[in-house]
């Protein structure tokens, strides 16, 4: 799908469909909605939407008003929103060519962006394997910037061409999820990490597991060492030309191309999913594919430990004990908290390499669906200061997080009897004990946990998205990097 931008009259736009915002208490009395609105037809309310063929005076083939709720609620996430339910119904009805109508206040950057967004994320289905049926396409996507003032054109297509940016490393990062564990090896993941880092011009090393050894990564190690799959951790480095802070920004992503629970084996009802246990790590790679071309001010840097969690015959067992690299043993209580082992390392290795920040997201545990269910991120921080611009940038791009507490006092239930640290902390406060546990690994560079095991996989689609892997925290990263200060 290609994303224009056209400053003509809106009745003068030659496409097949014209997306415009209708607003609730607004009566928009052009396209000869005046008499839809006084019927009630048409209300302005969130996604409804109504389709016109042939409008008098109208070029496009088709308008579609689009509701867009009440204008003070209104923002680019709601636009995002809209733009994205509006082009997958579009699309449904096999419509090739799209324009938005971009008017007044919304002729401006940020909804530009978000528009632009919208489109490639609505437009984003999880069918690569599928073979039968004719897969529908959008070829093109046009913001038309509605407004006489000086500037607003040049505005639109700046965020036209962010949002572009960000909206294909957010369906980057999607794509990878979306492969099965069979085809998306931790070697294939390093391969696609390697190849995007090429084209965008960042640099990127790949850990073997001898280097692994060499560095005394017991803990990565004793996770991969079930599977035939080898382990890989993946470093992609961002350098600007001309750092503007002397921040490192390390993302660190949790890479498990498939989690079976290894000896201590999750039930297979619904096991399929965990393919998605690397959406972590997925964010991280398509967060870095949108800085390599937005080129924030600060170095930043990806850290994404890939392994496989498998039973087997040379699978670890619940009671091995493992050194991590920072010098910690671990009693395994349980192989599938395993997330929590390969991020240990892979914090170590990112505080080791120079990052004087980190971030980490991982589908990291169960228990933080129970917390806050499918709409929230769950945030954990050791760091009050970085904590609220990760909160912030979230709240910018409508990736909803919620600030979990962690007190000291969490690490009561991490005790061993044998090692210094046990993977599990009982089942209450799961998720917390978890990020507590990572919390050792961090020790104290500023550090944020984000665990997006509710929120990275999409059950059922929504008007906006289509079900599956949704590339969370893909925006916020990006927006938490470009907004970089101190
Ligand atoms: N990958 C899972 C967490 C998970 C569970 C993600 C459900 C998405 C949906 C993780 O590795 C895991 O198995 N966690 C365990 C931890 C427990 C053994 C302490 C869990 O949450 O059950
Ligand atoms: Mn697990
Ligand atoms: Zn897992």
């Amino acid at each position: 799908m290609q994303i224009t931008v056209e400053t003509q009259p809106l009745d003068q736009i030659e496409t097949d469909a014209l997306i415009v915002p209708v607003f609730e208490g607004r009566k928009d009395t052009r396209f000869g909605a005046g008499d839809l609105f006084d019927s009630g037809e048409v209300s302005g309310k969130p996604l409804e939407l109504t389709l016109l063929h042939h409008v008098p005076g109208v070029a496009a083939v088709r308008v579609l008003l689009t509701g867009a709720g009440k204008t003070d609620k209104f923002d680019p996430n709601e636009l995002r929103k809209l733009v994205g339910a509006a082009l997958r119904f579009l699309k449904g009805k096999s419509v090739k060519k799209i324009a938005l109508a971009l008017e007044g206040d919304l002729a401006r950057a940020e909804y530009a962006g978000a528009a632009a967004e919208g489109a490639l994320l609505g437009d984003y289905e999880p069918d690569l394997y599928k073979t039968d049926g004719d897969k529908k396409t959008v070829e093109s996507f046009t913001l038309v910037a509605a407004g006489d003032a000086a500037g607003v054109a040049a505005a639109v297509e700046a965020g036209a061409r962010r949002g572009g940016i960000i909206g294909e490393a957010q369906n980057f990062a999607r794509a990878l999820v979306n492969e099965p564990a069979n085809r998306l090896t931790p070697a294939k993941m390093a391969e696609a990490a390697r190849k995007m880092a090429a084209e965008r011009g960042l640099t990127c090393e790949v850990l073997e597991r001898e280097d692994m050894e060499k560095l005394g990564m017991g803990a990565l190690l004793g996770v991969a060492i079930g599977s035939a799959e080898p382990p890989k951790l993946i470093v992609i480095s961002y350098t600007p030309a001309k750092a503007g802070s002397s921040a490192h920004l390390g993302l660190v992503g949790k890479g498990v191309t498939f989690d079976t629970g290894g000896i201590s084996l999750k039930p297979s009802d619904g096991m399929e999913k965990m393919k998605y246990d690397m959406a972590g790590g997925a964010a991280m790679i398509g967060a870095m594919q949108a800085l390599a071309q937005l080129k924030p001010a600060i170095a930043v840097t990806a850290f994404v430990p890939c392994v496989e969690n498998m039973p087997g015959s040379r699978a670890q067992r619940p009671g091995d004990i493992v050194s991590a690299m920072s010098g910690k043993t671990i009693e395994v209580l349980n192989t599938d908290a395993e997330g929590r082992l390969i991020l240990a390392d892979a914090l170590t290795y990112a505080r080791k390499q120079g990052c004087t920040h980190l971030v980490d997201a991982a589908t990291l545990t169960g228990a933080i669906v129970v917390a806050l269910g499918h709409l929230n991120v769950g945030l954990f921080s050791s760091d009050d200061g970085l904590r609220d611009r990760v909160l912030s940038a979230g709240k910018s791009e409508g990736e909803r997080m919620w600030a979990m507490p962690l007190d000291e006092d969490y690490k009561e239930s991490l005790k061993s009897a044998f090692a210094d640290l046990g993977n599990i902390g009982g089942r209450p406060g799961g998720a917390i004990t978890a990020a507590m546990f990572l919390k050792e690994f961090a020790e104290n560079t500023p550090w944020v946990h984000l665990d997006i095991a509710g929120t990275a996989w999409l059950d059922e689609s929504k008007p906006f998205l289509a079900k599956g892997p949704t590339g969370l925290p893909v925006r916020t990263l990006v927006r938490l990097a470009m907004e970089w200060k101190g």
